[in-house]
């Protein structure tokens, strides 16, 4: 019996393991339908039927994102949800414009490790580890060409400290790694939090908490 618990136990583990990060797929590419028309339902999700998946379901062009906001940047994201073939395929991308002094505020992808690419300009960039790891923060500015990882889950911004525009493209390990921007999930939630409970998290007056509800919290991506 004993042993029959432990092999379960062992299972269990495997199994969340291997669910740790998007499963592997089980066949070539599942581009993403919306029904069952024209679709067949394989490992999940419900894909399009093999015999008509085209090239298209696999290209989209990404223009320049438009950084006249209150950040000075502006993600463009390339998910599941902007390009159909990459469904199962556990990959995405996003395009990072910045302007003159634009950031791209601290959030987190509670599904993906980014890896960050710089085609133009000079970012500092920065994520911070975990309460058990000390909140240590690692930063760094990058130049053209420079590359760096912010790992999944964890606290991270990109700030454009070079005298013109800039641009990365960071490749995410989920086909939906999903975002959370710190600020606007905490003082622009919907319906809001309370504002006493903020005052206490933060440890501070409730005018403070106030104020920064008050805000238009504008959302980059
Ligand atoms: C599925 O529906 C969503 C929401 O209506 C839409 O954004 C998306 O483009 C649709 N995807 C496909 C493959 O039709
Ligand atoms: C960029 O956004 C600003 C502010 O919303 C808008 O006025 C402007 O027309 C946009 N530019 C382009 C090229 O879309």
């Amino acid at each position: 019996m004993k042993v029959m618990y432990l092999a379960i136990a062992v299972l269990a583990l495997a199994s969340s393991l291997a669910s740790a990060y998007d499963p592997s797929p089980l066949q070539d590419f599942c581009v993403a339908v919306n029904g069952t028309k024209d679709g067949v339902f394989v490992n999940g999700k419900f894909c399009k039927d093999p015999k008509l998946v085209k090239a298209e379901d696999f290209f989209r062009h990404v223009e320049a994102g438009n950084t006249s906001n209150p950040l000075g940047a502006q993600v463009t994201p390339v998910f599941v949800d902007q390009l159909a073939g990459l469904n199962t395929l556990g990959i995405s991308l996003a395009r990072i414009d910045f302007a003159a002094k634009g950031l791209n505020p601290p959030h987190t992808h509670p599904r993906g490790t980014e890896i960050l690419f710089v085609v133009e300009g000079s970012l500092y960039v920065g994520f911070v580890s975990s309460n058990q790891d000390g909140n240590r923060l690692f930063t760094k500015v990058l130049n053209k060409g420079d590359v760096f990882v912010f790992p999944i889950g964890l606290i991270h911004f990109q700030l454009n400290v070079g005298y013109g525009n800039a641009v990365a493209i960071a490749g995410l390990s989920s086909q939906n790694a999903g975002t959370i921007t710190i600020a606007d999930a905490l003082f622009d939630a919907n319906p809001p939090i309370s504002s006493q409970l903020l005052s206490k998290a933060f440890q501070v007056d409730k005018k403070v908490i106030d104020y920064l509800q008050k805000q238009s919290w504008y959302g980059n991506n």
